[in-house]
């Protein structure tokens, strides 16, 4: 693939999670700089199911980056500075109750954020308090449910700091609260997304049942990367669908919450 440092445009983006490197047909390959410093990776694109498409790797192209060093705001910055409007970030999850196991696939529709090392937003100055009650595009999540019988919708998906995997005892309490799944990496990225204007849904892979659920022992990386290698075709399969069905962003609020506030951050094209 070529690489370049003339910025393309593309309208939807695929933020590949943990074993999930490369995405594209005979991409072209962009180096994209931004004011908060380099994405996971140069950024490839090419076109799917008839939109120009950018794919960028979370974790790097060769996982340089763990999920609390992963620069999430240049990450945003850098695909809206594209031009992308819509995107869909498949991750790994650890399911936390008997109702999903490995394997399985979810579009959640609540988030819970417990990381608390990250820097999780580009307000800092003045009052910008973006909507998240709602924390998913509701046209790419149904988008996403629509694009295969076996994904499932709903279900709420805590986010922990990491990188290390929950005790026993840890787990069994996300289990107590009511919430379906972990992952370490939906936060910030979903609230970044939210502030650049990007319609954004989560497609999580159930990689395994989280250490709570699990009587030998515990969750390993192995698995993790394992079952989502083990998955890549599906999600490909899936995600490329998914990208043909999505909804003309101009009618989604995701990128209107802003009118009639002042935002004290630049977002690209906006
Ligand atoms: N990502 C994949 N599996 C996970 C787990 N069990 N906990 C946190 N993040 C994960």
């Amino acid at each position: 693939s070529d690489s370049s440092s003339s910025v393309p445009h593309a309208d939807v983006a695929v933020i590949g999670g943990s074993g999930f490197y490369s995405f594209l047909p005979d991409p072209t390959e962009h180096v994209v700089t931004t004011p908060y410093g380099d994405p996971s990776a140069p950024i490839a694109v090419a076109e799917v199911a008839g939109r120009r498409v950018a794919f960028l790797p979370r974790h790097g192209r060769h996982h340089d980056h763990p999920p609390h060093g992963i620069p999430y705001r240049a990450n945003a910055w850098a695909l809206r500075s594209l031009g992308v409007r819509q995107v869909l970030a498949p991750c790994a999850v650890g399911g936390l109750r008997d109702t999903v196991a490995p394997g399985d696939l979810v579009v959640p529709d609540q988030l819970v954020d417990r990381t608390h090392r990250r820097v999780g937003s580009f307000v800092e100055s003045g009052a910008v308090h973006l909507p998240f009650a709602d924390p998913y595009c509701a046209g790419i999540s149904a988008a996403l449910a629509a694009a295969h019988g076996d994904v499932r919708a709903g279900g709420t998906m805590v986010v922990i700091e990491g990188p290390r995997f929950s005790t026993r005892a840890e787990s069994r309490h996300l289990a107590d609260q009511g919430w379906d799944l972990v992952n370490m990496t939906g936060a910030p990225e979903a609230a970044l997304a939210r502030e650049v204007g990007q319609c954004y849904a989560p497609l999580a892979l159930v990689t395994d049942m989280d250490a709570g659920t699990e009587t030998g022992a515990g969750v390993g990386q192995a698995e993790v990367f394992a079952l989502f290698r083990h998955n890549l075709e599906r999600l490909t399969e899936l995600l490329t669908t998914a990208i043909g069905a999505l909804p003309d962003p101009d009618g989604c609020a995701c990128g209107t919450w802003w009118d009639g506030i002042e935002l004290t951050y630049e977002v690209p094209g906006r």
